[in-house]
């Protein structure tokens, strides 16, 4: 009788492992999206990169609510550790609500460009933009040179870390309190009544701190999860245990050009981090890619700019970006997949609140929209809708 069910039994198993063996394309596909096949991050804009110290005050200052304009708000107000550094909110709130869900920081560094729209193509650059956006921090940059040469640690760590000095506090005297060109009317005033000498070298401050921050998110990584372990597995060539049926079929489907998931969601951090439309853009409200050429060509901040350390060939995602409005309009980055089960609600506005709406969109796709996409609808069952869902939350 134990016999008769052990055979029975490993029937079933045997049955089953073989519905799930992967093909060798499917395979090699896999091994692109482990955690393993990550490349180490460079960023020639930003020489302080990997400087000793850069991290520590980097990071002391991402968690440093003195750098808003109420002192309450700092960069974990919103990127929050235990939820893959998201808010669990539809939409941004810090002095006030913004027009943007917020996205995880977990490899953001091996992005090429920052925000849903690209509008920053340095993590340096995003940064002081959260600094100034008045939904943000609201804060000014003559504000942030203040903190970081009154505070006696910042000053020393900061003295340490960047050739360029901080004024001393007879310097300090002749500054209005608050100034920069991107917050209130009155701050903007102040900021063009400065001497260019004197915007320069707050700019320079500006640009140190941003740096210093962005070495800090620069190391925010994903650990090894049970799909890195699955394919960990399968390379070794045994039999893995780390993914169940369901979520075995999810993957052969992600893979194949019946859902299409991996033409776009590509590589270990799950995007080919360019741009698509794909039906979310908002006509006359949000456009995407197109509003922003334009100004991240123009941005002092950008890798092409006096404040980036990098020699101008070496800014090749400027130097070839795709200025054709026409093509980019509604067309939003590629969102990582990577933690998507801590991330929710999904999209560039959090429009969807859970993985199971965010799959319906790209059934229905095409049929209720008025702007072409890049896509055509697909056709899933409920059964492997599932699957593509228990599959997704193994990242
Ligand atoms: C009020 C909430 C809020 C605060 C405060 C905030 N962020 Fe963000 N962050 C967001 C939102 C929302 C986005 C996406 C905006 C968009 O796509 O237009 C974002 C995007 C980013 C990105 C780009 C991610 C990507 O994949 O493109 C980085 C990096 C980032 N923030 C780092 C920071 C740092 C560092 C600070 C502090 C200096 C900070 N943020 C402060 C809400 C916030
Ligand atoms: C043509 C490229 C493309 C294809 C194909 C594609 N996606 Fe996406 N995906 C995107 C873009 C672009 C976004 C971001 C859109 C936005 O923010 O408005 C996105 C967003 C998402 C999000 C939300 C992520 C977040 O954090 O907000 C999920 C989940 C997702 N896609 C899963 C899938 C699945 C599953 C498939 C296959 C059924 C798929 N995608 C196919 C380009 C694509």
């Amino acid at each position: 009788m134990y016999k008769y069910i052990v055979t029975v039994l490993s029937f079933f198993l045997f049955f089953g492992i073989c519905a799930q063996t992967l093909t060798e394309t499917e395979i090699t596909k896999i091994k692109h999206l482990s955690l393993n096949s990550l490349h180490t991050v460079e960023d020639p804009s930003n020489k302080f990169l990997n400087k000793e110290g850069a991290r520590a005050l980097g990071k002391a200052l991402f968690n440093d609510s003195r750098l808003s304009s109420n002192g309450k708000v700092s960069c974990r107000t919103c990127h929050i550790e235990q939820y893959a550094f998201t808010d669990k909110k539809k939409l941004a709130s810090g002095l006030r609500e913004g027009f943007r869900n917020t996205p995880t920081l977990l490899n953001v560094s091996h992005q090429h460009w920052f925000f849903a729209d690209g509008a920053k193509d340095s993590i340096w650059a995003q940064n002081l933009s959260s600094i100034e956006n008045p939904a943000e921090q609201n804060f000014t940059r003559l504000e942030v040179m203040r903190l970081i040469s009154t505070d006696k640690l910042y000053r020393k760590q900061y003295d340490r870390l960047f050739e360029h000095d901080l004024p001393n506090q007879s310097d300090l005297d002749q500054y209005p309190l608050k100034a920069g060109p991107n917050g209130e009317l009155k701050d903007l005033i102040s900021w063009k009544k400065l001497t260019k000498n004197q915007r320069h070298s707050i700019n320079l401050v500006f640009t140190n701190i941003g740096k210093a921050i962005a070495s800090y998110v620069s190391i925010l990584e994903s650990k090894p999860t049970r799909f890195d372990k699955y394919v960990d597995d399968i390379k070794e060539k045994t039999i893995s245990s780390y993914l169940n049926a369901s979520e075995l079929r999810g993957l052969k489907l992600f893979l194949s050009q019946k859902s299409g998931c991996s033409n776009c969601h590509s590589g270990p951090i799950f995007s080919n981090k360019s741009f698509h439309n794909i039906g979310t853009g908002i006509p006359a409200k949000d456009n995407g890619r197109s509003e922003v050429i334009e100004s991240v060509l123009r941005d002092p901040f950008n890798c092409l700019g006096i404040y980036s350390d990098a020699k101008p060939e070496q800014c090749s995602e400027l130097n070839y970006i795709n200025r054709n409005k026409h093509q980019l309009r509604g067309t939003y980055k590629t969102s990582t997949l990577r933690s998507i089960s801590k991330t929710a609600p999904y999209m560039h506005d959090g429009r969807f609140e859970t993985l199971e709406e965010v799959i319906k969109h790209y059934i229905f796709i095409g049929q209720s929209e008025t702007i072409k996409t890049d896509l055509s609808p697909i056709s899933l069952t409920e059964k492997e809708q599932l699957d593509l869902v228990s599959f997704l939350s193994t990242l």
